[in-house]
């Protein structure tokens, strides 16, 4: 008896057990459907959104007309149905026009002209939506995204292999896990910083701005947020697979770029500091037109942060696998040319070096009547955009006196953010007055509180990466400046004023 009812009890256990592991199978046949169907959590808030703001006129003071007179094709009254795209083909999710790996292999290797932008042209263009990525969720709100990337959106795992002993990423079952490091801070970004910060004023918010060349996963930016410097990374989109798509997914500014052929696409003078790590880019060749284009983009006292090969080649060769010579050779190329382009070096210990851009041309009489300084002839030095580089130094903006920063002086974070910039102030941005600057950042406040009004999601972690399409002088993103979120300002090429907030 005593048999027959345990084999009876094992029968009922089993058979929960085959209904927990059918119901279970359900479930998650449900939830996968759900998902893949592409309406989730997100949807549901955007229809919420969508709905509450059916009445416009809540708002009433606000134009939300275009600011530029851009052709986005044939406007056809009569016919006012709208346009359908269809999806893209799945293998499509990660398709970029300016960097698809096989129009860029038809480009010459040398000076890495095949990593740059090439577009496709017009009858090769796409007319459908590039997919999400299979089993795509929404990522994790910062900071936990910093750390951690859901696979599924962006299902590459090369890096974890190839860089496996420098901690840029992990793969850990469903998530990829950012610990921090990089192949010249294994032990993570933070230490590194301290060091960085133990020569530039960075807690005082003079060092504001920064542009990380070469990134990796941008593990610098990452960390240098909490310092309160904003980073714009770039890396070539090449063997490190995807390195730059995990950036925008941690939530980290970053685009994909490449030191080339032709000019970064900022203004000059728009950094207050340039970083290199291992970045891989031949600061010595071409004539030094690298550092020159790096210089072009520093503000007067900005720095330059070089670290990894070949600083302190002496006691490293060995370890990095280089002939001695060869790395020797490479410093005192780059140390003439910082020379050259009157850099003060303020610093060197361990692997790393900085040097610090003067602050007008006053204080580099000398290199005027250096017969290797070759000064730039074009007058709009803020014109990049697909502009040829070129081996010529950018010359300061005219300064006061020797004490003065040629340009003007800009105000530390975050006073910086509403503080009229030196450029508009002295009359230098056609069409701005200090007037029409404040009435324009009054107007982007209002603006910005409207938005937080309808959508009460703009500051809650929700949203990481912004993209504003028409930035003008960065309004939008200095009236909603956040530690939990950032804004990437984009300057179309056909708007009217080039000058974009690159002093905020
Ligand atoms: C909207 O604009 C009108 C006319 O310019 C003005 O009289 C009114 O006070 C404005 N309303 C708000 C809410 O700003
Ligand atoms: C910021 O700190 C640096 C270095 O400590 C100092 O030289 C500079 O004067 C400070 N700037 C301001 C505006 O406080």
């Amino acid at each position: 008896m005593a048999l027959k009812s345990s084999s009876a009890d094992g029968r009922t256990r089993s058979s929960i057990q085959i209904l927990i592991v059918a119901g279970l199978c359900c479930f998650f046949y449900i939830l996968g459907a759900w998902q893949r169907s592409g309406f989730g959590k997100a949807d549901i808030l955007a229809e919420k959104i969508i709905k509450s703001t059916g009445d416009c006129n809540i708002i009433p003071n606000l134009t939300f007309e275009t600011h530029h007179g851009g052709d986005v094709g044939p406007d056809d009254d009569s016919e006012s149905k709208p346009k359908i795209y269809q999806p893209c083909h799945s293998r499509l999710t990660d398709y970029t026009p300016c960097h698809d790996q096989g129009r860029a292999m038809t480009f010459p290797r040398e000076n890495m002209i095949y990593r740059e932008r090439h577009c496709p042209p017009q009858q090769e263009k796409l007319h459908c939506l590039i997919p999400a990525p299979k089993g795509y969720v929404t990522p994790f709100p910062w900071p936990k995204s910093r750390d951690y990337v859901p696979f599924a959106n962006a299902p590459y795992k090369s890096l974890t292999v190839e860089k496996a002993i420098q901690n840029w990423v992990q793969y850990e079952g469903n998530v990829f896990r950012f610990p921090g490091g990089g192949t010249q801070f294994p032990q993570g970004a933070d230490k590194y910083i301290d060091q960085l910060a133990s020569v530039l004023p960075i807690a005082n918010g003079t060092v504001r701005t920064a542009l990380d060349t070469g990134c990796g996963v941008a593990s610098l930016g990452a960390y240098l947020w909490s310092r309160n410097v904003i980073a714009m990374s770039f890396a070539p989109r090449d063997s490190h697979e995807a390195q730059v798509q995990f950036a925008l997914e941690r939530g980290v500014p970053a685009v994909i770029g490449v030191f080339g052929t032709v000019k970064l696409p900022y203004p000059s003078r728009a950094f207050d500091m340039a970083h290199c790590s291992r970045c891989l880019i031949p600061w010595g060749a071409n004539d030094g037109m690298y550092l020159m284009e790096v210089d072009r983009v520093l503000r007067p006292g900005g720095y330059w942060v070089l670290s990894g090969p070949p600083i302190n080649w002496k006691n490293n060769y060995k370890s990095w696998q280089r002939p001695k010579e060869e790395l020797q050779e490479e410093q005192r190329k780059i140390e003439e040319i910082a020379k050259l382009l009157c850099w003060d070096k303020k610093y060197q210990k361990g692997e790393m070096a900085i040097w610090q851009k003067r602050l007008n041309a006053d204080s580099c009489r000398g290199r005027q009547d250096d017969s290797r300084a070759t000064f730039c002839k074009s007058t709009d030095t803020d014109d990049a955009w697909y502009k040829k580089m070129e081996a010529c130094i950018t010359p300061y903006p005219d300064s006061g006196s020797s004490y003065e920063v040629a340009g003007g002086q800009l105000k530390v974070f975050p006073e910086r953010l509403d503080a009229v910039p030196p450029r508009v102030a002295s009359g230098s941005v056609p069409g701005v007055s200090v007037e029409t600057y404040q009435e324009y950042n009054k107007e982007w406040k209002k603006h910005v509180h409207a938005y937080k009004k309808i959508n009460k999601l703009i500051d809650s972690g929700r949203y990481r990466n912004i993209m504003d399409m028409n930035a003008g002088m960065g309004g939008f993103a200095a009236a909603l400046e956040s530690p939990k979120l950032w804004v990437m300002n984009v300057v179309p090429t056909i708007a009217e004023k080039k000058y974009t907030g690159c002093d905020i």
